[in-house]
């Protein structure tokens, strides 16, 4: 666990050596979940910064996450795309898997926008639809705000009593509304993974309250808020969860998935981040 002082100076030294590559100063910060990823590649893009060319950044090895930040304009908003994420169950310390959210708010970014893939929980849904998360449990994934604080980010004891903003999620409700796309909504659970989840699990998680599950996604949004950003997310439900769909899972099943509904995926996050453009921004 790093110490305060150190953890600030390991975010700054990422910040600057993006800085050595490009001045761009993002408004909005996007994170692409597996399978979601294309949406970058159509962006107007100004600069892209692989995280391997980033001295001592976590580089994801997942298949399916590029690992690259990619800046550049949807509409006229000004973006940063996190092109592949860090998960927990890679073997970062979850001060590691943060530390991108952190490095993206520090470049400017007042906005986070997160995507996953999740399987569904709530038996109402079916492959391939989009959820808007309007809050989130976590099951047995450490607090990413363990360790020091540090006061200039925020709070020690931040509240999260709303970590999904009303207005932006008004405000997706309102695209899709608008592109004829149909929305559900739910609560996100994020579990460490890797594996996933056994049916006892997923009954278990469903009499809790939730709607989709993932293994990613909360502890951004944890850290988002810490910070005063405000925060939304869209689900991809790429499956349903623990075999509820009738056969075992795998991860291409959830990244082919995640491609059949890419189109209107696409559509939804940046005719939102147009609409954010125009209303908030
Ligand atoms: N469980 C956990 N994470 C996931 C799933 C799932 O069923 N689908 C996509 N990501």
């Amino acid at each position: 666990m790093l110490p305060k002082d150190k953890l600030k100076e390991v975010v700054d030294y990422h910040i600057q050596q993006i800085r050595r590559t490009t001045d761009f100063v993002p408004d909005l910060a996007l994170v692409l979940g597996s399978g979601l990823g294309g949406l970058a590649d159509e962006i107007k893009t100004e600069a892209v910064v692989n995280y391997s060319d980033l001295h001592r950044f976590p580089v994801s090895t997942v298949p399916g996450h590029k690992g690259r930040f990619v800046f550049g304009y949807i509409g006229d908003v000004r973006v940063v795309i996190m092109q592949g994420r860090l998960h927990y169950y890679e073997g970062y310390s979850m001060q590691d898997v943060v530390m991108p959210i952190r490095v993206m708010a520090g470049l400017g970014a007042k906005i986070l926008f997160i995507t996953n893939a999740a399987g569904g929980i709530n038996t109402g849904f079916e492959p391939g639809d989009l959820m808007m998360i309007t809050d989130q449990i976590t099951s047995f994934v450490p607090s990413p705000l363990i360790g020091e604080n540090v006061d200039e980010w925020g709070t020690r004891f931040p509240s999260m009593n709303v970590i999904y903003d009303k207005r932006l999620r008004r405000l997706i409700e309102e695209t899709a509304m608008d592109n004829r796309i149909f929305l559900k909504h739910g609560i996100y659970l994020q579990t460490t993974g890797p594996q996933y989840e056994t049916p006892a699990e997923i009954r278990m998680f469903r009499r809790l309250g939730a709607d989709a599950v993932g293994m990613s996604s909360a502890v951004e949004a944890v850290i988002a808020r810490h910070m005063s950003m405000w925060v939304c997310g869209v689900s991809c439900i790429t499956n349903m969860a623990g075999g509820l769909g009738g056969s075992a899972m795998t991860h291409e099943e959830v990244q082919n998935n995640a491609v059949k509904a890419a189109n209107e995926f696409k559509k939804l996050v940046t005719e939102s981040i147009i609409r954010f453009g125009n209303v908030i921004l």
